[in-house]
């Protein structure tokens, strides 16, 4: 998979070759470019942003660099078609399931926005240009950060670790919490390992024993525990509880 960055902090995205995913852009299992959007600008102040059409708080970036930007990346690519994703607060919700689906997409290009976001113009030309395969406004939660530098990272993350290959132990992915199968609106229980016994707290005694079906039931009725103690919200619409 290929993923493109534009941003004015391009420094943003060091954590990227670390752990993981710098084991996974060094094995050619990822690609990941990143772009100052500065560098696409043409005034000796190198200006992203301006003030909003109808008066407001704050600075809206313009669409004149992301224009010159996307379209190099875009050109870039010898004839396919990037997705264009624009993390804002007012996008569609990312969440497990948007990620499992982003697996499949060759080629991701994220536009992170700062200020007040970035003039709507863009999302709407690439969202009707030949050369994109759409565009993806999502937010990664209801609470507003300083920039969508954040939020990419977060996203990048969750799908390149859902990539063949990243993650050593495909189980691993598979049993998360909102990963797609039967456990779907739950979430993962709790975990242990040794030692045994710890400041006088003891590992579960049926996780000792090695029946695996006693450990998959006791499992499940975790999940459901820490479910509905958690996040009412999912336990509302699960399956598993019989309750949606
Ligand atoms: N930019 C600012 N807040 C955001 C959020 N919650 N999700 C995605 N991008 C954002």
């Amino acid at each position: 998979m290929r993923i493109d960055v534009v941003t004015i902090f391009p420094d943003y995205f060091t954590p990227l070759t670390c752990s993981l995913l710098g084991k996974a852009m060094a094995a050619g299992l990822i690609e990941v470019r990143i772009h100052d959007l500065r560098t696409f600008t043409h005034d000796r102040h190198n200006t992203v942003d301006d003030r909003p059409y109808g008066g407001g708080p704050g600075m809206v970036m313009s669409p004149v660099p992301w224009g010159e930007a996307l379209d190099e990346i875009a050109a870039s690519g010898e004839g396919r078609q990037p997705i264009l994703v624009v993390p804002t607060p007012s996008g569609a919700v990312f969440n497990q399931h948007a990620a499992q689906a982003w697996t499949t997409d060759p080629w991701l290009v994220f536009a992170c926005g700062r200020y007040e976001g970035i003039d709507a113009r863009v999302a709407q030309h690439y969202a009707s240009n030949a050369g994109w395969a759409g565009v993806r406004e999502v937010g990664i939660g209801d609470y507003v950060l300083a920039g969508g530098e954040a939020a990419a990272l977060v996203m990048v993350e969750a799908v390149a670790r859902l990539l063949p290959g990243v993650v050593g132990n495909e189980a691993s992915v598979t049993d998360d919490s909102f990963a797609a199968g039967s456990m779907a609106h739950l979430l993962e229980g709790p975990v242990f390992t040794k030692p045994q016994e710890w400041r006088a707290l003891a590992v579960p005694e049926v996780l000792l024993r090695g029946h695996h079906g006693q450990i998959a039931t006791w499992r499940a009725e975790q999940a459901r525990l820490r479910t509905a103690l958690m996040r009412p919200d999912l336990a509302a619409v699960s399956p598993e509880l019989g309750l949606g």
